[in-house]
């Protein structure tokens, strides 16, 4: 598949007006992407898993308009209009016009709404651009309605990427892979696509309760974070090591080994935050309480051989992994050790999920 396979050809109908709307989830990366070639193109490839919980429901109104000689949209979070929201959206749509010509042709608004706390540290870019991706979506098939679910499920994925690169893991579940690998079959560059092999009952309705350990603005964003990785001394084994990781997470996800799984999604936490501190200039996004978690979940691990494990972000929030089997005890763990390193105490409690649901807006 090229890039070329998603520019449509001329439509076959004529919407004038109507409303779509979809909610999309976030996800959470165990082998993490961290470096980027041009137009959003993976370095290495990533494998996540899909959240249920932390969302965004977007809805988009348009009508035809007279003239299409720029694009016309407004956007609205919680109802409340937010023009400082304007450039990153017109910056994606400048991006895919080529692969959604229609976007001139027509007046938006886009009426959005997260489930987690908006200033929460929780990145919104992957369940927001992916919202808005399957809303854009949802009218293209209108225009071309023979479309196959597997061409809009692929499409809404490759558009989710130019808006920000792992939001292309959020439309399906559980189990996403985006970047092409020899591992996996069918893995491509260009949008991600279902884990297609076998997964362990260990791995099913898997836990994240996320730590809300810093809630304040990150000093380095993720696209100057990935920026660093050109020219950065560790890029070409880290690149070489995402693939290998990759190819070892196989066997783990296949057997359902905890101990293994583990070892490998902390090492690829630690290793992303290498990165940054390994870069020129180097940053540093954990805080002291990101550490004091870690420390923690280590040692209430040795004491009690449960599988709890933990990944991070490209932020100081941390992310707890377990089984469903364990969950009682060490939600207790966290309520009673964790939470007071959380901003305020606040913690959310997410799980594995199936991706993106649109929904019925007939009345
Ligand atoms: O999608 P971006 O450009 O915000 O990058 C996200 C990078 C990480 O969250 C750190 C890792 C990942 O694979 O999601």
């Amino acid at each position: 598949m090229t890039e070329q396979q998603f520019i449509p050809q001329v439509y076959s109908k004529d919407i004038t007006e109507g409303t779509v709307s979809w909610e999309s989830p976030s996800n959470i990366a165990l082998i993490k992407y961290w470096g980027k070639k041009k137009d959003q193109i993976p370095e290495n490839p990533s494998i996540s898993f899909t959240l249920n919980a932390c969302k965004t429901t977007t809805v988009l109104s348009y009508t035809k308009k007279e003239t299409t000689s720029d694009f016309d949209f407004k956007v609205y979070l919680d109802g409340e209009h937010k023009p400082d929201f304007q450039p990153k959206i017109k910056t994606f749509f400048e991006r895919v016009l080529v692969y959604l010509p229609f976007l001139k042709d027509y007046t938006f608004k886009i009426e959005t709404s997260n489930t987690f706390p908006h200033s929460s540290g929780i990145a919104s870019s992957a369940s927001g651009m992916s919202a808005l991706a399957l809303c854009l979506m949802s009218l293209e098939q209108q225009l071309q309605p023979d479309m196959t679910a597997t061409f809009f499920n692929q499409k809404a994925s490759f558009l989710s990427r130019l808006g920000s690169g792992s939001a292309c893991r959020s439309i399906e579940g559980d189990l996403i892979v985006w970047g092409e690998n020899e591992t996996v079959e069918g893995s491509s560059d260009l949008f991600g696509v279902k884990y297609p092999y076998a997964v362990h009952e260990n791995f099913k309705n898997y836990q994240d309760t996320i730590l809300l350990v810093d809630k304040g603005e990150k000093q380095v964003s993720s696209t100057v974070g990935h920026n660093l990785m050109h020219g950065h001394p560790f890029a070409t084994q880290r690149f070489a090591q995402a693939h290998d990781n990759l190819a070892s997470l196989k066997p783990i996800l296949e057997s359902g080994h905890l101990d293994a799984f583990i070892a490998l999604i902390e090492s690829e936490a630690l290793t992303l935050h290498a990165m940054m501190m390994t870069s020129m200039p180097y940053f540093i996004l954990m805080k002291p309480n990101t550490l004091e978690v870690i420390n923690k979940i280590w040692a209430f691990r040795k004491e009690t051989g449960l599988h709890i494990g933990f990944t991070l972000d490209a932020g100081a929030n941390v992310h707890v992994l377990y089984p469903k089997s364990q969950a009682e005890v060490i939600l207790k763990f966290i309520k009673t050790e964790l939470a007071s390193h959380c901003q305020n105490g606040q913690f959310i409690c997410d799980e594995i999920g199936f991706g993106a649901k649109q929904i019925n807006m007939s009345h």
